[in-house]
């Protein structure tokens, strides 16, 4: 069901409420550093702060019944960042992968990092190997952590493996996406920003064409159930038209004329 091919042929019918819970849930986890200079602490604090939001989050979209949940921890353009903040970084990453594992292992989460791995420090990509084969049996959610991660990049790392043929189609370059490791299939059904942002700064674009975009001004260390419970709520009362029309009211017994114009 994670990876179901089907999902990425956009030619999913209008749904209103009854698409209740999205199956992709992407997160762009933003507002760190902005946390901690609002306490006088460096950024890094801030990110450690943020990585304990995400535990909270990943549990609370797998107890809601989300199947695949994906956040954006560090995006391609992040490199531009000082030195010093990207080391931060890093270490964070590797120091809470194997216990990320551990918990994903006890909730039944299958974990997998997308973007690139040739600019990461071998000893991460051990980590990150070790933490995907340890979860390759999850079956409740697909948790997937986008690191050296870039939209755009994904795209180009794809084409290369759409099989050979005139016409590409869209249901190919999702398949690629993911033979490429950089994600793929399902397209996304809700986008979140935290932090006040409301830009998407190169995640997963080409999987969120018709995504609903929740954006949140909380920061990301300051995120829990709640904010979760609450994008979620938004997200049932979309109307997910795919370039359609609205979906017709629901019949009455009155004028079935009257019942065509409702909506
Ligand atoms: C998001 O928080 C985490 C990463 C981009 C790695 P930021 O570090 O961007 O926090 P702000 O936006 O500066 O507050
Ligand atoms: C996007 O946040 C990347 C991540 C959350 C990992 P940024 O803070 O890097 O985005 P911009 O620079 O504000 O667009
Ligand atoms: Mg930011």
């Amino acid at each position: 069901m994670k990876t179901d091919g089907a999902s990425g042929s956009g030619e999913r019918s209008v749904t209103r409420g009854a698409a209740a819970l999205p199956r992709h849930v992407a997160i762009i986890m933003d507002g760190n550093g902005r946390w901690a200079t609002r306490r006088g602490l460096p950024r890094a604090f801030g990110h450690r702060a943020g990585a304990k939001a995400v535990r909270r989050v990943v549990e609370a979209a797998r107890r809601r019944g989300v199947g695949t949940l994906t956040l954006y921890a560090f995006s391609a353009d992040n490199w531009r960042r000082p030195a010093a903040e990207v080391e931060a970084l890093m270490g964070l990453f590797e120091r809470s992968l194997g216990e990320q594992a551990r918990r994903c292992v006890e909730n039944g989460i299958r974990l997998r990092v997308i973007g690139r791995r040739d600019r990461l420090d071998p000893a991460l990509v051990a980590a990150i190997d070790a933490a995907e084969a340890r979860t390759a049996g999850g079956a409740a959610m697909e948790l997937r952590i986008a690191v050296d991660y870039s939209g755009r990049g994904a795209v180009l790392a794809a084409i290369p493996l759409l099989p050979a043929g005139p016409a590409p189609t869209r249901e190919a370059l999702l398949a690629a996406l993911g033979r490429a490791g950089q994600g793929g299939a399902p397209e996304v059904d809700l986008l979140v920003r935290t932090g006040g942002e409301r830009r998407t700064s190169d995640f997963l674009l080409w999987e969120s064409a018709y995504a609903e975009l929740f954006f949140s001004d909380r920061l990301w260390p300051d995120v829990g159930a709640p904010d979760l419970d609450e994008a979620l709520a938004w997200y049932a009362g979309r109307e997910r038209r795919f370039g359609g029309l609205p979906a017709p009211a629901p019949a009455t017994n009155g004028d079935p004329h009257e019942a065509s114009h409702a909506a």
